[in-house]
């Protein structure tokens, strides 16, 4: 089936249809008076508006909608039971983040909320997520566990994940993240939290074939480099590909260890160090940034994109929704943090929250832009141009998503 989609302001995307980096991430193609004709869900061309391409079955007017590709976003924990407004009340009054996870809240109380959530109403939930997120214009994601901290609520959350790639026509990559924290029954032996990762939950995971990566947080107080080096590497010689919560509340070396074990990613990095960027780009390492995160913690302090840019880094943009640290279900909210407060450009950050996030998920011959061969992975936006996408900040332009070449969000 052949479809053309016309009636379109523009249509952008990045220039390369692999990743953006170096001068790359600084350009986007804009096409106007063009068309897309697609097979069977596949983008198969952009064509002059007035040229004839037969045989077409099926025609979609944009409406003069912008097209650009759908967003992906890297980096989600959009499985998880209850939320955390009323300590989001306590932070805005003061109380720090890391204070109230010391006093029992934090990670630990969505874990209490999750493990005594049932599996259907978890994946209610998170299926509700979801659409609110497809509806701001994303439709590849990656979703975490590590609300469980034990095996079973650890592998609950992952079957929620499967259910969600089962019966959504979004792609979703999953990520075991059972060392998120150290679990409250383990808090004064958590080396023997560490020998239960790595000795039971990990090859539980790895058995039943539903997490391709592993995750971690290191950070102090919670998984340091030795410890977060142990638990990695034992999922490497599983065969999981690693991510890494790295570098963000404090320079801890996540970084230098997310390029040593060649991950796929290291994400946050707001105190990545200079040696730790190096080593990053030298490995390949995807810069997942997560501005929501730092704004939401109500911190200045944003990920030194410029420096990581400078040296070609890979720079990827992600919400990384979670009930604590970062409630959005928007990545436009986060395409415009990176404009406002690390200083990318509207193309940059374009360029960061689609080819580059498909990229660090290694999908990049599916999605992330608008290139022959590729699925059509699309968001419409109501807006004079792209650059509305930042410039009318907190106001949500998306007025359909497209995915695999059909409408899973449109505005009524
Ligand atoms: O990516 N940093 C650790 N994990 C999450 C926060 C999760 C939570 O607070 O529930 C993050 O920010
Ligand atoms: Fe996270």
């Amino acid at each position: 089936m052949r479809t053309r989609i016309t009636n379109i302001r523009e249509i952008v995307t990045p220039v390369c249809p692999d990743v953006a980096v170096g001068t790359d991430m600084d350009k986007l193609t804009v096409y106007t008076d063009s068309d897309i004709i697609l097979s069977n869900g596949i983008i198969e061309s952009i064509v002059p508006r007035n040229r004839h391409e037969p045989p077409i079955n099926r025609v979609l007017d944009a409406e003069n909608a912008v097209v650009i590709p759908a967003f992906v976003d890297p980096h989600t924990h959009m499985v998880f039971g209850g939320t955390r407004e009323d300590e989001f009340n306590l932070r805005i009054q003061g109380e720090k983040y890391m204070e109230i996870a010391a006093m029992g809240g934090g990670i630990n109380s969505t874990v209490r909320a999750t493990r005594n959530e049932n599996e259907d109403t978890l994946f209610e939930h998170a299926l509700q997520n979801l659409h609110d997120m497809i509806a701001y214009g994303t439709a590849t994601f990656e979703i975490k566990s590590g609300y469980g901290l034990d095996t079973e609520t650890e592998l609950k959350q992952l079957r929620v994940i499967k259910r969600l790639q089962k019966s959504q026509s979004v792609d979703i990559k999953a990520t075991f993240l059972g060392a998120h924290e150290i679990p409250p029954e383990f808090r004064d032996r958590k080396e023997d939290y560490i020998k239960l990762l790595c000795e039971k939950m990990l090859p539980a995971v790895k058995e039943q074939g539903i997490a391709e990566y592993c995750d971690i947080f290191c950070e102090t107080g919670v998984f340091d480099i030795e410890e977060s080096r142990r638990i990695l590497n034992r999922a490497k010689e599983l065969g999981f590909k690693l991510r890494v919560h790295a570098d963000e509340l404090t320079p801890l070396g996540g970084g230098e260890l997310a390029a040593e074990l060649g991950a796929a990613s290291a994400d946050h990095l707001v105190h990545v160090t200079r040696a730790g960027i190096d080593k990053m780009v030298q490995a390949g390492v995807v810069f997942d940034m997560l501005p929501g995160t730092t704004f939401f913690l109500m911190s200045d302090h944003f990920a030194p994109a410029g420096d990581i840019l400078a040296a070609n880094g890979i720079l990827a943009l992600s919400t990384d929704f979670n009930p604590g640290s970062s409630y959005t279900h928007s990545m436009p909210m986060v395409i415009t943090l990176a404009c406002l407060k690390m200083g990318l450009t509207i193309e940059q950050s374009i360029n960061a929250a689609t080819i580059n996030g498909a990229y660090s998920l290694g999908l990049q011959d599916k999605t992330g832009s608008i290139h022959k061969g590729k699925q059509a992975d699309l968001t419409f936006l109501d807006a004079p141009s792209y650059k509305f996408l930042v410039y009318n900040f907190g106001v949500n332009r998306v007025s359909a998503v497209m995915k695999k070449g059909e409408f899973i969000f449109q505005k009524s």
